[in-house]
């Protein structure tokens, strides 16, 4: 076995592998993807920024959490099913954008496209896909029980080019933006820079071809190379405004920790949030998804979705972010890990597991529909201006 090539590259169909049955949860897919990929790979996977506090902080606040059981309850009718922007999902799950899936494997993107779509799965595809975002969405579509499918937005320096990306996008059949706002600026990731991760030749942000490249005006004197230049494309809050402008499709904001810009989302017309911290990967020392996500909750107050990302590993971490508030949540490293172990079928393994143990959490907790998670879980108080 080998999870690094595909037996049948120049197929559109990803190849069957095999996983070792030892391998029973996430953490036994993180450990061996560490042992599959190649350290450049790896340190580009696994990083956080910084001393890494936010990443591990992101997993702590799920342990920290207790599910307080109900028994003796009855619950016939029980099921995972959640409601997300018109759509019934089988369960809560959405694969999170992560760019550059070919480093983890050769069938890449497409790969996790067709698990996610079998198992109901919801995707993001990030606009740093190594594989052309059309093809993506073929694969996804190919099966009945796709959940939703949408499409992770990195406005560029060339207005232009993202607006055509954008229709692209929606031409495609993807059907909603996610404007990633938490990485205006990329993370100091020491992991990366100790491996001197590059991307090797063959693997690039292929959606963004044709990009013209950005040449940046002189600085005059007092000026700064990052806040007078580098932020000039960062996204801000009329982008909303523009990007409804030029599409249908809803708009979800990804990388909120703050409740006063969930609010600002909401009053601007974002039709959807995410809790996150890019994994912990871009500002480090941010509190962690769990420890913001009630005080969030509180304020969107159900009236747009909103989901969560960030160390989510285990089936119980699912319920308690439901419980906390959230709508759906998203996974990124854990789905990765899979798909270096074993292509689709890795990724699939990993949406199961955390499927079946998101049952058993329900059944043991007398938790039968995930509208009633609230009833069992106690919110970590938080307190910060
Ligand atoms: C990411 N993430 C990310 N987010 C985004 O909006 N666009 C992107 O292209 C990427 N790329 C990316 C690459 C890698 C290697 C990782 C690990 C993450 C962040 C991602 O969507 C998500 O927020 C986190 O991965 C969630 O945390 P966990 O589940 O990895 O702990
Ligand atoms: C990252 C960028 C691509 O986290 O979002 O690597």
């Amino acid at each position: 076995m080998n999870a690094r090539t595909s037996t049948n590259a120049t197929s559109t169909v990803p190849a069957i592998e095999t996983l070792p049955a030892s391998i029973v949860n996430v953490a036994d897919h993180m450990h061996f993807a560490e042992t599959r990929l190649d350290p450049q790979a790896w340190a580009y996977f696994s990083g956080g920024a910084g001393d890494e506090i936010t990443l591990r902080a992101n997993r702590d606040a799920w342990n920290s959490i207790h599910i307080v059981p109900r028994v003796m309850r009855a619950m016939p009718g029980g099921h995972t099913r959640v409601s997300l922007l018109g759509k019934t999902l089988l369960h809560p799950l959405l694969l999170a954008p992560v760019a550059f899936q070919q480093l983890a494997h050769a069938d890449g993107e497409l790969a996790s496209a067709y698990a996610a779509a079998v198992n109901g799965a919801g995707m993001v595809l990030s606009t740093q896909s190594s594989t052309g975002l059309e093809s993506v969405a073929a694969a996804f579509k190919s099966e009945a029980s796709a959940g939703p499918l949408w499409f992770q937005l990195y406005m560029q320096h060339d207005r232009g080019f993202t607006r055509d990306l954008v229709l692209r996008a929606e031409a495609a059949g993807y059907e909603a933006l996610v404007l990633t706002v938490d990485a205006a600026s990329s993370g100091a990731r020491d992991g990366e820079r100790r491996v001197q991760f590059k991307l090797p030749a063959h693997i690039s942000a292929v959606n963004l071809q044709g990009l013209p490249p950005w040449q940046m005006p002189p600085l005059a004197a007092g000026e700064s190379a990052m806040f007078d230049r580098l932020l000039m494309h960062a996204p801000t809050w009329d982008d909303i405004d523009w990007l409804k402008s030029i599409s249908k499709l809803p708009v979800i904001i990804k990388g909120v920790l703050h409740e006063a810009d969930a609010a600002i989302a909401i009053d601007r017309g974002a039709d959807g949030l995410v809790v996150s911290n890019h994994g912990g990967r871009t500002l480090d020392t941010v509190p962690a998804t769990a420890s913001v996500l009630p005080r969030i909750a509180d304020t969107v107050s159900g009236r747009i979705p909103l989901l969560v990302d960030g160390g989510i590993r285990r089936g119980t971490d699912v319920l308690k972010a439901i419980g906390l508030g959230a709508t759906a949540v998203m996974i990124g490293r854990p789905y990765v890990c899979g798909l270096a172990n074993a292509g689709a079928v890795g990724v699939a393994h990993v949406l199961r597991l955390l499927c079946d143990e998101l049952e058993i959490a329900m059944a043991l907790s007398g938790v039968a529909t995930l509208a009633d998670a609230k009833s069992v879980i106690n919110p970590p108080t938080v307190n910060y201006k």
